[in-house]
């Protein structure tokens, strides 16, 4: 397995920390000081989940020079879908012109990884040769705009990978460790309650347990690899706030030059902030031939999900 090619899609409308403290009781020196987050990208008439996810799909693949009848299978991580039917994968599916389709995952924040960890493993199967994994997420559909308790938090936004079953480095494997867990006790810490609209979130509990499950996830991946953090040369996990990222990195070991930190200009955007952030490394030149990369997400069931992987592009 490897990744052949990344893709990005934010809304146009930039919404900086400024704009909200106009119209909420926040400011910017609380945002950034508790989140690292200063703006987010917040999706306009006619930006859906759907049309953000099939433009990073369309980059993903253009990345990989590859052409759309290539995809043999395409997932969309996403807890904000557009309709409850068909799911946002057939309806991007439809949209980029492909010839297969696919099913969407549902695992809020950790969604992406448990996407590319599931398309990994079905890249076994001989008929799926060229899988695309998008997480998109438009969170401002779901998050109360006068709660400053969370509408400071989220943006809106989606990135996509294409995974090919070939081998640029020969003998060498893709995925070198994988974790998929998390803590059923945490259900209600982030949820949008039964009969209602918005998110509800227990924010301190939620930063205690998220910081907890992201190091036991990135140690079990790695120890399954038979790797320490010694071991990792990008650590990429899921970006919801920077003192989450700051901490779960120092528990793990992981120095602060090996940490792919995205929250300042696109906040959390839940099922999107992985392969955005990955996406962004790439365009840094932070990913290179034989790195070795840790994904990790996490988000509401509480659910993780880690990929322990070779980069090879
Ligand atoms: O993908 C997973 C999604 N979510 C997360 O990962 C969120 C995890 N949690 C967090 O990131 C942090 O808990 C927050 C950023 C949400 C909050 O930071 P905190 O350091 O845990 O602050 P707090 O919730 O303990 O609130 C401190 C104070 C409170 O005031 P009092 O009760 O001390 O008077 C809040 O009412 O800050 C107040 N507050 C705000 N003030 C200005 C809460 N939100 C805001 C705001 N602006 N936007």
């Amino acid at each position: 397995m490897r990744v052949a090619g990344l893709g990005a899609a934010v809304p146009q409308q930039r919404v900086s920390n400024h704009d909200l403290a106009e119209r909420l009781d926040t400011s910017d020196a609380w945002i950034v000081g508790r989140t690292g987050i200063k703006a987010r990208h917040i999706a306009g008439l006619g930006e859906t989940t759907t049309s953000l996810a099939a433009e990073a799909g369309r980059r993903a693949l253009a990345d990989a020079g590859l052409a759309p009848a290539a995809v043999d299978l395409v997932l969309v991580a996403t807890a904000t879908p557009d309709t409850p039917c068909p799911s946002t994968s057939a309806r991007v599916a439809a949209d980029l012109g492909l010839r297969a389709s696919g099913f969407d995952v549902n695992g809020a924040c950790s969604g992406f990884v448990h996407a590319f960890h599931t398309a990994a493993a079905l890249l076994a199967d001989p008929s799926i040769g060229v899988a695309l994994v998008i997480g998109a997420d438009r969170f401002s559909s779901i998050v109360d705009p006068d709660d400053r308790g969370t509408a400071v938090l989220f943006g809106d936004g989606a990135g996509a990978a294409v995974l090919t079953r070939g081998e640029a480095i020969p003998g060498a494997p893709g995925v070198l460790g994988t974790d998929l867990g998390g803590d059923p006790s945490g259900v209600a810490i982030l949820e949008v309650p039964r009969g209602g609209a918005y998110v509800a979130m227990d924010g301190p509990e939620l930063f205690r347990r998220a910081t907890r499950g992201l190091v036991a996830s990135g140690s079990a991946a790695l120890g399954r690899a038979g790797a320490t953090a010694a071991d990792v040369d990008l650590y990429v996990p899921h970006q919801a706030n920077a003192r989450i990222i700051g901490a779960a990195a120092d528990r793990l070991g992981i120095t602060e030059d090996r940490v792919v930190l995205d929250v300042a200009e696109r906040a959390n955007t839940s099922a999107a902030s992985i392969p955005l952030a990955l996406e962004a490394a790439q365009r840094a030149g932070r990913l290179r031939p034989g790195h070795r990369v840790l994904v990790s997400g996490i988000g509401a069931g509480l659910a993780w999900s880690t990929v322990y992987l070779r980069w090879d592009r």
